[in-house]
């Protein structure tokens, strides 16, 4: 019987030889496209999600990560760094155990998700809470492996973005051709440069006829792209994409520009609702910077930039079991509380409205 390999074997003509040598992989990618009915109705577009919550470690990384640690390997590295909000550090944990690997993680104190943080745990990283935002903790990564013999796995590392370009080969390779929009989060800016290379390359030789514009969604209180500086003290509820200097900022500009797409904002209020939407609407549970790419979805089309019956694919990028206390409040932001009965058929009966 047949099963999906990961994405290096199942690429590997389209990667290096660096990652393909040694290949590290926990079966990551092969994620499902999900046609978005509600979402669609709401657009006029059709609307699909590709739901990467559902990778080995609960995040996209894991395709980056399994190029980066394979192409660690391939060196012989025996310990990897990463700076995280909390998904690379998950899964940079994971894959250096699966290697044999020594890890360590840089990661912003008091701003991480209960979720990634026990993933890291308890794969055997070692963790370090940095007294600053992420952009402290990823100049301080950086410095490190400069300095010392450990290798950084952040998506500064090429082979991070050659693993996480396969995205854009899944969608292509389910819808038959590009979709006219993609619609991302963006924090560090790996993703949106990932998918765009791996866009273009599909364009150049075959798969695609064409590629799609590029629309890439900051959290509003942590917009340097859309700004057009860096935020001193980037602030969201959506801590995974709390990031104020973007290390990929003008591959993300790239993207923007080459595409005809956009890099806009949405704020913390959009997001929720767009999550909501999500989980409600669509049954994806996603965690709050994941339902960036959606909420942003909603302000283009409100902008009149979503052509009717355009294809539009949104990425929806982290699972929302690493962040689950979002779900736990209603839309005015009060606990949600169940419905408490005894043991007794026609109370309970009475509470679901069935009495
Ligand atoms: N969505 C999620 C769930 C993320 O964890 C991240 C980044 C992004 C979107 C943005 O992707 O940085 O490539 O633009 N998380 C990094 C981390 C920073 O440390 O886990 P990006």
């Amino acid at each position: 019987a047949h099963q999906w390999r990961g994405v290096i074997a199942e690429y590997a003509d389209r990667l290096p030889a660096t990652i393909t040598e040694r290949v590290v992989t926990l079966r990551e990618g092969g994620t499902p496209l999900i046609p978005a009915e509600h979402l669609s109705g709401l657009t006029g577009a059709q609307v699909h999600v590709k739901y990467e919550g559902l990778n080995p470690t609960g995040s996209f990384k894991d395709r980056g990560m399994t190029a980066a640690i394979s192409a660690a390997a391939a060196k012989g590295a025996k310990a990897v760094i990463c700076a995280s909000t909390g998904n690379t550090s998950a899964s940079a944990a994971a894959y250096a155990t699966k290697a044999g690997m020594a890890c360590g993680v840089l990661v912003p104190e008091g701003k991480i998700a209960m979720g990634k943080l026990s993933q890291a745990v308890a794969h055997g990283a070692t963790l370090i809470q940095v007294d600053g935002n992420f952009d402290d903790c990823l100049d301080l990564a950086r410095k490190l492996a400069e300095a010392y013999p450990v290798e950084l796995v952040n998506s500064v590392n090429p082979a991070r973005i050659e693993g996480q370009k396969t995205a854009s080969f899944e969608v292509v390779d389910a819808l038959g051709d590009a979709p006219d929009i993609h619609c991302l989060p963006v924090g560090n800016a790996g993703n949106i440069t990932a998918y765009w290379k791996g866009y273009t390359e599909y364009a150049a030789d075959g798969p695609a006829t064409r590629r799609p514009q590029m629309f890439g969604f900051q959290a509003a209180g942590a917009a340097p792209i859309v700004l057009g500086h860096p935020v001193a003290d980037p602030e969201t509820i959506a801590t995974a994409i709390r990031i104020g200097n973007p290390a990929s900022w003008s591959q993300a500009e790239a993207a923007r520009d080459e595409s005809g797409g956009l890099i806009d904002s949405v704020t913390d209020e959009e997001i929720l609702v767009a999550h909501r939407l999500l989980s409600a609407r669509e049954g994806i549970f996603v965690e709050p910077a994941s339902a960036a790419s959606v909420a942003g979805l909603l302000k283009a089309h409100a902008a009149g930039r979503v052509p009717a019956g355009a294809t539009v694919v949104c990425t929806v990028t982290g699972h929302g079991l690493k962040d689950p206390q979002w779900a736990l409040r209603d839309a005015s932001g009060a606990d949600v509380e169940p419905v408490r009965v005894s043991v007794d058929v026609v109370s309970a009966a009475a509470a679901l409205g069935l009495e």
